[in-house]
């Protein structure tokens, strides 16, 4: 038997335990965060139950979370899930957590596509949070997505159910020479691998540790291989017209744009994230 503590003594453990490790404001929201997942708790709950019991796996599973949290690990990974563009999404060691400047992509392309029955491929889905997105909010698309990792394509496929939606998820090395598709997309996107090795110093310890690093890395060699090698196809997979959209590493956004327009791509507009950083880039294909 352990000894069942209320909702203010964990949350008083987890603010003296973890300080040191986190600022204030964000151990806030880790409790907020965890007593949303353990309790359904909203903020205003946070305070007026203050005095409520955890039962044992409420409370056991807390003070795994305060364990987990010092060791770094993401709270996303702790509770398995997280929001994006209004949807929820289960998220493990195989996937990239979705990201913030990836809604703003998503938010580009739903704008931008008011055809109906768009055909949508996402190169490098990961969570899947990227296709599952537009099928959401664009009427009546074919949405196909791509990854090498079959344990992503796994959660994207959960993600998929999760959310009520039907893509065609589908294990795909994107850099193998001979990618054989039958697909005549009308928009092709993707935010693949962009960081370069040079920049692993520059990372914080929780990405580096719990993320999966099969989505973030690239030589420094060779940093836009998956922008040459998804340029390239999608100037076989795209109708006349159709649009390719890239989310990039910010310090080589002007590279990605020449890269595209070395092989052909047209209107190429290159938009910068809510951090003015150099984000996005979009090119049109026109025969
Ligand atoms: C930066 S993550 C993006 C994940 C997701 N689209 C998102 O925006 O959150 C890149 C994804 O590309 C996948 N990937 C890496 N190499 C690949 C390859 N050669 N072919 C296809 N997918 C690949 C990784 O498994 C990972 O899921």
């Amino acid at each position: 038997m352990i000894a069942l503590s209320t909702v203010k003594e964990v949350s008083n453990k987890f603010k003296a335990e973890l300080k040191g490790f986190y600022p204030v404001e964000e151990i806030r929201n880790f409790v907020w965060i965890i007593f949303e997942h353990v309790l359904g708790f909203s903020k205003v709950d946070l305070i007026t139950k203050d005095d409520q019991v955890l039962n044992e796996e409420q409370q056991l599973f807390c003070e795994e979370a305060l364990s987990q949290l010092k060791q770094h690990k993401p709270i996303q990974q702790i509770i398995g899930n997280t929001e994006f563009y209004g949807l929820t999404f289960q998220v493990n060691e195989h996937v990239l957590i979705p990201r913030p400047e990836t809604e703003e992509l998503v938010q580009w392309i739903i704008e931008d596509n008011k055809l109906t029955k768009p055909n949508i491929l996402d190169i490098g889905t990961g969570s899947g949070c990227i296709p599952i997105c537009l099928k959401k909010n664009i009427a009546e698309a074919e949405v196909s997505a791509w990854d090498i990792s079959e344990e992503a394509l796994n959660v994207a496929k959960q993600n998929a159910v999760l959310n009520d939606t039907k893509v065609n998820f589908k294990l795909q090395d994107v850099l193998k020479s001979d990618i054989e598709s039958s697909l005549q997309l009308d928009v092709v996107v993707s935010n693949p691998p962009y960081i370069r090795e040079l920049e692993k110093d520059l990372m914080q310890d929780n990405v580096l540790e719990f993320e999966p690093h099969l989505a973030l890395f690239v030589s420094d060699q060779d940093p836009l291989i998956f922008y040459r090698k998804i340029s390239q196809l999608a100037t076989k997979l795209l109708k006349n017209g159709g649009l390719l959209y890239f989310e990039i590493n910010e310090g080589l956004g002007q590279e990605t744009c020449d890269l595209m327009i070395s092989l052909g791509f047209k209107n190429i507009q290159l938009r910068k994230d809510l951090f003015g950083k150099d984000r996005m880039v979009k090119g049109q294909w026109l025969v």
